[in-house]
Formats: structure tokens, C-alpha cells, sequence
């Protein structure tokens, strides 16, 4: 709309934007019968049609984590291969050290040298949340926006990092400073994957996912609390004749996926400051950063979660038996409940940016019982004798 005053005449412009995209979970993704990695993002049948009855090579440029090209690059070439694509896989050490524009700008010179068209021939990035975040970055600078598509091969990536529209690098010795809210037209979630995944980030996966139990849902608590360490112990590999409804691999991985999203969908470019998905991400940023790369992520928001229910049972939020349940699922899952770089002097600054960048209130999330939460602010004395508390009972049986 036009409007004119004595300094000049200005128009105000509102264009809202709307993101589809897909999240599949499926099986098989390299098998050369499986249609997902190249044409799952296509919704509408008659583009589908389309490409089915297309005799051009498909093109796709994909780049793997090189870790995982070590594992999977063979498949992944023989399914291109058996696929007739024309393709290039650029394998690059995506570790959280190299998250940052310097690999940024390499992806984007080789999807430069390889030539792909804008629309229709999306990037394809296979690894865990560090190459997702990172191709995801690339590609929507390149040309303003293209399309890509995630297929996660941590635990990690699988339930948080793949489902949401979040992209970036680290910046300034700051996490994720720069990225975009990009989504990518889909997402292909294949747990066979997890497999070959190192136990360690298998426990720092399952950190997001006792996320969102605390957050949210009460029975994926439970199932975390007795069946958390069979999940560890069996890396998320459905056991035969458990596919389906009773498998705790199948149950706890959709109920991780489906509170994500119910909770990322409406606030796909966090306009709304009170998100749930922040728990455990409110000192653990600065934490993370500080140590690298002694903690990886979900351990880093584990530490942050720890604390924080000591602040919630401070207040009065969570009994002494419900902290105390959640600290022991926590050490079940072989997650770090405590750090030694954690200071209090650490967590105030991580507030005071907080609240800088969020209108003036930290609102933090907090667990009020299980599965239930609140945001609020607390008070310095509060946050001061929860650290104390936290100290006394958590620090002795750390490792650091
Ligand atoms: N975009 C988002 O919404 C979002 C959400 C959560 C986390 N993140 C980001 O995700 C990153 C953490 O992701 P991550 O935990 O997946 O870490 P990661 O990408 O570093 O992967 C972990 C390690 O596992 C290896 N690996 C990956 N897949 C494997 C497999 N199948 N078998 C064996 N080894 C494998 C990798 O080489 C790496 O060494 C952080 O940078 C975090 O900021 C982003
Ligand atoms: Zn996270």
C-alpha cells in the first residue's frame, strides 16, 4: 500500500512466503529400486509424470560428509550409476570446526563448476547435522535459493536437525552465527544409517530427543527412561518381527519427529520467542564453543538441560523424585550431567545475550513435571542456589 506525507511517498509491501516441504521416513534409501533420492520431493503427479517419462539424464550435484563417503560412497555411487544420473559427489570433513564459510564458499565454486538447473535439480547433502546445516547454507546463497534435499545419518540430524528450515555456520567463534531459514524440499530419513554411527552420538542424539520427552510428551519420558538404554545398546535397528508400533525405535523416533514438528511448523523463522525447542540450547551454545571440541552438541544441551532442572526444581516446578528420574534417564543414556567450564560466570552471559536478542525477557523453558513446561524469567538468587545445588550433587561424578 502507497502512502504520501511531506517527506515523500513510501509503500509498504507485505509478501507472505510459504514453505512445503516433505519429510519421509523410509527404508532402503540407496537401493536402486527406491524412487525417494530422486524423486521424493516432487508432490504433484503431474510433474511427477513428467520426470518419470523424461529420457534425459537427471543431474545432481551431492555432497556427502567424508566420513560417511568412506561408508556409503560406493552405494550411493552405484546408485547414481544404476540410476543413469549424471552426477559429482564432493566428499568434505564437514566436522564442526570446518562449519563456516571458507567450506561454504568451496561447496558453492564446485556447484558452480558442475552446473545444475535451478529448479528442478536439487542439491542432495548425506551426513549429519554439521554437512546439512552447511549444504543447506550453500545452497540457498546460491542463486538466491536452491532447492536441496537432507538425508541425515546421525541420530542426531535424523530426529532435530533434518526436519527443521535452520541453516548455518559458525561465525566469530559463535555458533551458528550465520545461516538462513531456508527449508529444504525434503528430507529423507533412513535409520539404517544410524548403524555404523559411533556410540557416543548415539547418546548425544538421543540428548534432542529427551528434549522434546521433557518438553513435551510425558510417554516418550517413559519410553526413554525404560527402553533408552536397549535404543543405545541396539543403535536404533528394529529388532525382527518388532517393525512397527511396538518397536521402540520406530515409536520414540516418529514421536521425536512429530513433536519437532508441531512445534517448528508454526514458527518455521522463530518470530515467536517462546520456543520450546530451546531447552538445553540456552548456555550450551557458549559451552559448546568454549570446549570445542571436547563436547559435541546434544551433549553440550544435556549439560544445559541438566542444570535447568535443578533451576525448575528450585523453583518449586518439578519434585525431587522427578529430577532426580530425569538425572538418572540422563546418566542412563550416557550423558554428561555436569561440566566444569559450565561457571556461573558462563551462564550470565549466556542470559544477557539472550536477553538481548529477545525483546528484553529470557523466557527460558522450563520443565514443570514431565512432558509439561513453562516459560519464564528467574531470578539471579534462584539461578545462583540451583548452580550450588547442581555443583554439590552433579560435579563428583563427572567426567570433565
Ligand atoms: N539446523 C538445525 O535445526 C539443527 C538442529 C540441531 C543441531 N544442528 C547442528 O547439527 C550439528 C550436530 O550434528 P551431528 O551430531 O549430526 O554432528 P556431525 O555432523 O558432526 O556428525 C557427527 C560425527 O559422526 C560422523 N558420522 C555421520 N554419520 C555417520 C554414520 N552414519 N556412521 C558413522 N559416522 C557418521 C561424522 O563424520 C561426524 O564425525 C551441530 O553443528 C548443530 O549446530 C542443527
Ligand atoms: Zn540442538
Amino acid at each position: 500500500c502507497e502512502s504520501t506525507s511531506s517527506h515523500g511517498t513510501s509503500w509498504t509491501v507485505v509478501s507472505p512466503i510459504t514453505f512445503t516441504y516433505t519429510v519421509t521416513q523410509t527404508h532402503d534409501l540407496l537401493n536402486p529400486n527406491n524412487d525417494t533420492l530422486l524423486m521424493g520431493h516432487i508432490r504433484d503427479p503431474e510433474r511427477l509424470e513428467a520426470f518419470r517419462s523424461n529420457t534425459k539424464p537427471i543431474k545432481r550435484f551431492v555432497v556427502m560428509d567424508e566420513t560417511v563417503y568412506n561408508l556409503y560412497g560406493s552405494q550411493v555411487t552405484d546408485y547414481l550409476e544404476a540410476r543413469n544420473v549424471s552426477y559429482r559427489i564432493l566428499p568434505l570433513p564437514t566436522t564442526e570446526e570446518n562449519k563456516s564459510m571458507d567450506t561454504v564458499l568451496k561447496i558453492l565454486e564446485e556447484l558452480h563448476r558442475f552446473g545444475i538447473a535451478r529448479r528442478t535439480e536439487p542439491v542432495i547433502a548425506i551426513g549429519g547435522g554439521v554437512c546439512l546445516d552447511i549444504v543447506g547454507l550453500a545452497a540457498s546463497l546460491y542463486r538466491r535459493r536452491t532447492p536441496y534435499i537432507r538425508v541425515p545419518t546421525t541420530l542426531l540430524s535424523y530426529i532435530d536437525a533434518s526436519v527443521g528450515a535452520k541453516t548455518g555456520v559458525n561465525f566469530a567463534d559463535c555458533k551458528n552465527k550465520l545461516g538462513t531459514y531456508i527449508a529444504p524440499v525434503a528430507a529423507f530419513l533412513d535409520r539404517a544409517f544410524i548403524q555404523s554411527l559411533p556410540r557416543r552420538h548415539i547418546s548425544n542424539g538421543l540428548a534432542e530427543m529427551l528434549k522434546m520427552a521433557l518438553m513435551k510428551h510425558k510417554g516418550l519420558f517413559e519410553l526413554l527412561e525404560t527402553k533408552g538404554r536397549f535404543l543405545l545398546d541396539s543403535k536404533f535397528q528394529s529388532t525382527t518381527g518388532l517393525r512397527g508400533k511396538a518397536d521402540p525405535a520406530s515409536v520414540s523416533t516418529r514421536l521425536a519427529i512429530e513433536t519437532m514438528l508441531e512445534e517448528l511448523a508454526p514458527n518455521l523463522w522463530e518470530d515467536d520467542l517462546d520456543r520450546l525447542v530451546d531447552f538445553g540450547h540456552l548456555i550450551s551454545p557458549e559451552l559448546e564453543m568454549k570446549v570445542l571440541p571436547c563436547l559435541l552438541h546434544g551433549e553440550a544441551v544435556n549439560i544445559d538441560m541438566a542444570y535447568m532442572v535443578y533451576v525448575s526444581c528450585e523453583r518449586g516446578l518439578l519434585t525431587e523424585v522427578e529430577k532426580l528420574r530425569i538425572i538418572n534417564c540422563m546418566l542412563r543414556l550416557e550423558l554428561p550431567v555436569w561440566h566444569q567450564d559450565f561457571t556461573f560466570a558462563l551462564l550470565q552471559k549466556a542470559l544477557s545475550d539472550r536477553l538481548q536478542h529477545s525483546g528484553g525477557l529470557v523466557r527460558m523453558p522450563l520443565p514443570t513435571g514431565l512432558g509439561r513446561a513453562i516459560f519464564n524469567d528467574t531470578c539471579d538468587n534462584t539461578l545462583y542456589s540451583a548452580y550450588e545445588k547442581w555443583c554439590d550433587e552433579l560435579s563428583s561424578g563427572s567426567k570433565e
